[in-house]
């Protein structure tokens, strides 16, 4: 199968220009301008941005936590990502206490194989260490798990004590791989959830209120700081406050290899949506917790001059009733919001229209940076001769508005409900297959394959 796309203006995190793409089997192989090769379809992309498919380096499918589980499995959140222009997701496998991480692996890989739609990595996610974990997750690094992602917070369930933490860094400093890190501080957090429920503080707004801002500052403090004394890169997952930017900024200017990115979810809204009527404030717990409104900018900043290296989603949702397992306790609220559909669309019309970043920028963000930084570029992540013909056709002046009701992903809220955006994804191709095409899923579950990562490449 050829595909030829043909006057589209291809952008890449270095340069833009009007030009076609032409692509055999799986891989682009040649882009130039007005080329000629007969091809078995040929896609009119005039007016249209190609770029290179985006990569949610943050998602959670089918993901058990706090007695239930996340709505999107690999299926339909992997459909949803495509319809939103994400070509390539990485998950976050989980080690169990008792577990070997290759128990992990392979549960995960259950999960994925014949449901996922497009390609998939995943991170390891570290909760107890043993020596022989240790030998294990170098072992994860040889087959293709090159990140580990380890946690500060949530005491008795993912935290791992500071001991750990280094032990754990220390290996990776030597296998090649990256620490992602869950930056808040859970014995702290956990002492003020407690205060908070016994003054009957007991509604959504106060899951925001017991996870202060600092509490992720000393945490990204303490991960860089940790890292630097272990020789490891660490990237800082789901980054929100304006105290733990501080940190990462500060390491960068050292020339420390400290990377973080930050969510939609944290440029868009804020703490202000903890007070929406009844329970509706549950819809936006997830940790870390929204921030103040005036963050936002301090975020975009980061984003525009290179503090803050990816956006990616942490798409983890629950349907509403599964958030009012925590009526009465925000604490037994499920931690997590939908948003790897979402994504693309939010942060053109936010960024790229806003002039915060330029369109260059907006695609090194969402696809090229994670690429590289998680060992996936340049098979993924551009568009140049060799690279995987993950591509999305982006109509820059499409509006749509943000909804429930029409959005693919399988939860019954959307936290963006009623806005609009202009810039939309119309054409998805994965591996060089059309997935997405005029409004209509044409891929396949079960065509994405787990994407082996390499070591890190910076
Ligand atoms: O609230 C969140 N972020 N839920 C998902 C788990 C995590 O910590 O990433
Ligand atoms: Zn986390
Ligand atoms: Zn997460």
């Amino acid at each position: 199968m050829s595909i030829l796309i043909k006057n589209g203006t291809i952008v890449t995190a270095t340069d833009q220009y009007v030009g076609d793409v032409f692509i055999e089997g799986e891989k682009i192989t040649t882009i130039g301008t007005a080329l000629a090769m007969p091809a078995d379809r040929v896609i009119d992309a005039t007016g249209k941005y190609v770029l290179p498919g985006g990569i949610d380096v943050h998602t959670h499918m089918d993901m058990p936590f706090g007695g239930t589980t996340s709505a999107d499995d690999f299926e339909s959140g992997t459909i949803a990502a495509a319809f939103g222009g994400t070509t390539t997701i990485v998950d976050f496998a989980i080690q169990y206490r008792g577990e070997r991480l290759h128990d992990a692996f392979e549960a995960w890989s259950k999960k994925a194989a014949g449901k996922a739609a497009i390609d998939y990595g995943f991170h390891m996610i570290i909760t107890e260490l043993s020596d022989q974990v240790e030998e294990e997750m170098d072992a994860m690094v040889r087959q293709g798990v090159s990140s580990f992602k380890l946690f500060m917070a949530y005491p008795g369930v993912f935290m791992l004590d500071d001991a750990s933490i280094f032990r754990a860094m220390l290996r990776t400093g030597k296998n090649g791989g990256t620490i992602c890190m869950h930056a808040e501080n859970g014995g702290v957090i956990d002492v003020l959830v407690k205060k908070a429920l016994a003054e009957g503080k007991t509604a959504p707004k106060y899951h925001a209120l017991t996870r202060p801002a600092r509490a992720e500052g000393e945490a990204a403090h303490r991960a860089i700081a940790l890292a630097e004394i272990a020789d490891v890169p660490v990237y800082i997952v789901h980054l929100s406050a304006a105290e733990a930017l501080e940190q990462v900024t500060e390491a960068r200017d050292r020339g420390l290899p400290a990377f973080a990115e930050t969510c939609p979810q944290y440029l868009f809204l804020s703490e202000d949506n903890y007070d929406e009527p009844g329970f509706e404030g549950s819809k936006y717990v997830m940790s870390p917790p929204l921030r103040k409104k005036e963050t936002q900018d301090r975020l975009w900043r980061g984003l525009a001059y290179n503090d803050l290296q990816a956006i990616a989603t942490d798409h983890c949702p629950f349907c509403m009733k599964e958030k009012h397992l925590g009526d009465g306790d925000f604490s037994k609220i499920p931690n997590g919001a939908p948003g790897v559909e979402t994504r693309m669309s939010l942060v053109y019309d936010g960024g790229v229209r806003t002039g915060r970043i330029s369109m260059n920028r907006f695609v090194e963000l969402t696809s090229t940076s994670p690429a590289k930084i998680f060992g996936m570029f340049p098979k993924k992540g551009t568009i140049a001769p060799g690279s995987d013909a993950d591509i999305v056709i982006f109509d820059p002046e499409k509006t749509t508005t943000l909804s429930a009701k029409t959005h693919h992903m399988k939860v019954d809220y959307n936290p963006y409900e009623g806005r609009q955006v202009t810039g939309v994804t119309e054409t998805v191709l994965s591996r060089g297959k059309v997935i997405v095409d005029a409004g209509k899923f044409t891929g396949r579950a079960g065509a994405g394959a787990f994407l082996k990562r390499s070591a890190r490449s910076i």
